[in-house]
């Protein structure tokens, strides 16, 4: 069902999806966009998954189409990179489709994430005929139980279903843009801005390899933002994170957890510490001088606490305290199929993939 773009490139003439999927919602939904779309006398469609073609040729002639989940209420940083990158297009067509989550109780909200990257688009030269959102699963495992398998099921299909009305949407060239409330925009503006600068970084932070880890390396080879490193076979996680719950989804042995220890330092040297070093300096001297010292000594604290919680891991006999967590009772998630499509395209691409580059 998924092509290389590369080699579909040639046969495009109305339309490319391009598209991230961190747990496979995003890739499950682009499959069946794919499909409604690339059918006899309807259209030749492409798939463009970001993750492996970074930048790719586009023809101004077709409409191209970008999906990603929703990440704190706006785009993923990787999406954001690719969008900002891509070469100007004057006249082309666009849509988007964000990829929200919903849990038995909760329904998911694109928030800021349309027009975030309508913005972007429009100064590209396109003109965004069509924007929407989709539930799929909530897939945030690092804080949030994913669904129970059946509820799962029932979400996946209704996001199925929706997917059919948008690709039937825009066969018919309709333009369709979703409107977010005014408020909703600026706080998910905010909400961003400390995700992406801040928050993101800190999520690969929080996790550890418990007993379980065989060392497969898994988590490493298919981490999207080269965020993994495996260290005398353990993994090690840097600041590159994407925030997109591949890795502790992927792990065959479910050995990846968010640590409580990791939880507690980094809420005290990325929360409360620059907090008070703010106020603290605010009485002395001006508001930007206190920024300054305060960015200047949260990053240094929080690189050494790093390293001290790092060395506890180090000692097998913390390891109670290292790697205790709330994640062990959590399921796991991840969309129907999608580690079999995953594996094959990190495979076809694993030669013409610089994976240490990357970074955003
Ligand atoms: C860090 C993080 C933040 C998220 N923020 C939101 C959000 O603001 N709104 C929402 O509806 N879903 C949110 N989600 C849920 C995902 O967008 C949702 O599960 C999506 O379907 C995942 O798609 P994927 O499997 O293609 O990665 C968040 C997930 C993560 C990991
Ligand atoms: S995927 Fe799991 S078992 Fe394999 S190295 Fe990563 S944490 Fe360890
Ligand atoms: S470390 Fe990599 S795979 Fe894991 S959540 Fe971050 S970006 Fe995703």
């Amino acid at each position: 069902m998924f092509y290389n773009v590369e080699t579909e490139m040639q046969y495009m003439k109305n339309c490319v999806i391009h598209y991230f999927s961190g747990t496979g919602n995003t890739q499950r939904a682009a499959g069946i966009l794919f499909e409604q779309l690339n059918k006899p006398g309807i259209g030749k469609c492409a798939l463009n998954n970001i993750e492996q073609n970074s930048s790719v040729p586009l023809d101004s002639h077709a409409i191209h189409i970008f999906m990603f989940p929703v990440y704190a209420g706006a785009a993923p940083a990787i999406m954001v990179h690719y969008l900002m990158n891509l070469p100007s297009v004057q006249g082309g067509s666009a849509a988007i489709i964000a990829i929200t989550g919903r849990t038995e109780h909760r329904h998911g909200d694109p928030m800021q994430a349309l027009d975030q990257a309508s913005r972007i688009l429009a100064r590209k030269g396109f003109q965004v005929q069509l924007t929407d959102a989709v539930e799929a699963v909530a897939n945030f495992g690092q804080f949030l139980n994913p669904p129970t398998p059946e509820a799962q099921q029932q979400i996946l299909r209704e996001a199925d279903a929706r997917i059919r009305e948008i690709a039937e949407q825009i066969r018919q060239q309709q333009t369709s843009i979703r409107i977010s409330a005014i408020w909703i925009k600026y706080a998910a503006w905010c909400l961003w801005a400390i995700y992406t600068v801040l928050a993101r970084r800190v999520l690969g932070k929080l996790y550890v390899a418990d007993q379980a880890c065989t060392g497969c390396g898994q988590c490493a080879h298919f981490c999207p933002a080269a965020a993994i490193r495996l260290f005398h076979g353990v993994p090690r996680w840097n600041f590159q994170c994407e925030g997109c719950q591949r890795c502790m989804n992927i792990c065959p042995t479910h050995a990846i957890q968010v640590s409580f220890l990791r939880l507690f330092v980094m809420l005290m040297t990325t929360v409360l510490f620059p907090i008070a070093v703010f106020i603290h300096f605010l009485a002395l001297h001006g508001i930007v001088l206190s920024l300054f010292f305060t960015v200047l000594t949260t990053i240094g604290v929080v690189v050494c606490a790093d390293v001290v919680v790092f060395l506890l891991e180090l000692i097998p006999a913390m390891r109670y305290l290292t790697t205790a967590s709330h994640t062990r009772r959590y399921r796991r998630y991840l969309a129907p199929d999608f580690l079999k499509t995953l594996a094959r395209t990190h495979r076809d691409s694993r030669n013409s993939l610089d994976n240490s580059s990357r970074g955003y």
